[in-house]
């Protein structure tokens, strides 16, 4: 199994060996390599069964560091990093030639952010290189949110898991991009729409759900357990299947289900704990002995819609 300790020191040594380490930061676990060393980003896509065509997100130590890895960085994009970097915001930018095509799955495009996690932080300042990093858990499945996330699907095929303790924001970063004058979300994620349009104006929102998406990670069938969930109206969907199934509420227990097979996201409705809330209570709803899971949506707004989004494409898995 892999070793779980907060010293970056052996994460330091392992990266510059081309080795993977698990990384904390305030979304999710990332699952990082060398992002310039063809060996250390094959292992990322295997170990993570990933396909090939699914780019990757460099993550960087600060905003001055993007210029060696992009071709031109859009004002807008300055008063994003400025305001939310480090955060749970990533840019979608040109690329220029020094990023190579197998993190970007051959894109002219790359996927840049800076994670707001101190142990993280130290480690990109101390390594010559960007680190790739997606989510670390197998494809498809519930990203993680603690080391022991981690250890549990990948312990056997990573050297080592940098413990940062559980994830702050508990859901991904808000991936977003630049048609023109026009700012595209791609991904709804760790920072709200509000915040973004309170900083920067009317975005627009393009979420990919087609079954050929240009980011394949935004697949409509993602971040799914693998129980079967179901999403709707919680009282007729125990009603419809009976009190022998998992629930997932949003602030309220339900009396006719067992409390080892129920999880409230945010008893008191508060939406950054609910998000905190979510990867982990879908994962230990999935290790019950439940046939099913069942859930409600909380309200669309702030983070609401990101949790929303990733509770529909568990749905759809
Ligand atoms: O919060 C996060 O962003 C976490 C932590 C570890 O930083 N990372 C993460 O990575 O969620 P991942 O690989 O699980 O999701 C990255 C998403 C994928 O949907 C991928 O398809 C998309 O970003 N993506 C990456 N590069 C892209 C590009 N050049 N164009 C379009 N989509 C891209
Ligand atoms: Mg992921």
């Amino acid at each position: 199994m892999a070793t779980i300790s907060s010293d970056i020191h052996p994460a330091i040594s392992f990266l510059q060996s081309g080795e993977l380490v698990a990384i904390p930061t305030e979304t999710v676990y990332g699952l990082a390599g060398n992002a310039l060393r063809g060996d250390a980003v094959a292992k990322i896509f295997s170990v993570k069964d990933r396909p090939f065509f699914d780019p990757l997100i460099i993550h960087v130590p600060d905003f001055v560091s993007i210029q060696q890895w992009t071709l031109s960085v859009p004002d807008k994009a300055k008063i994003l990093a400025t305001q939310f970097w480090p955060g749970p915001l990533t840019l979608l930018l040109p690329r220029n030639n020094v990023i190579p095509e197998f993190v970007t799955a051959g894109l002219e495009t790359v996927c840049i952010r800076c994670p707001d996690h101190l142990l993280t932080r130290q480690l990109l300042r101390a390594l010559p290189f960007p680190l790739a990093a997606p989510s670390a858990n197998p494809f498809g499945y519930i990203s993680p949110t603690t080391p022991t996330h981690v250890q549990d699907q990948l312990g056997t095929k990573i050297p080592y898991i940098l413990d940062g303790g559980e994830c702050k924001v508990g859901i991904e970063s808000t991936i977003v991009g630049f048609d023109g004058p026009q700012v595209v979300v791609y991904r709804l994620g760790g920072l709200s729409l509000e915040k973004l349009e309170y900083a920067i104006g009317p975005v627009e929102v393009r979420l990919n759900t087609s079954s050929n998406p240009v980011a394949p990670g935004l697949l409509h069938s993602h971040y799914a357990p693998r129980k079967r969930l179901l999403l709707g109206n919680l009282d007729t969907l125990i009603a419809e299947h009976g009190s022998s199934a998992a629930v997932l509420a949003y602030k309220t227990k339900r009396n006719l289900v067992d409390d080892t097979r129920q999880r409230i996201l945010a008893p008191s409705g508060n939406l950054a704990e609910a998000a905190q809330n979510l990867f982990g209570m879908l994962r230990a709803l999935d290790q019950t002995d439940a046939p099913i899971i069942l859930a409600e949506p909380v309200p669309e707004i702030d983070l609401g819609r990101a949790i929303n989004d990733r509770l529909r494409r568990a749905a759809a898995g």
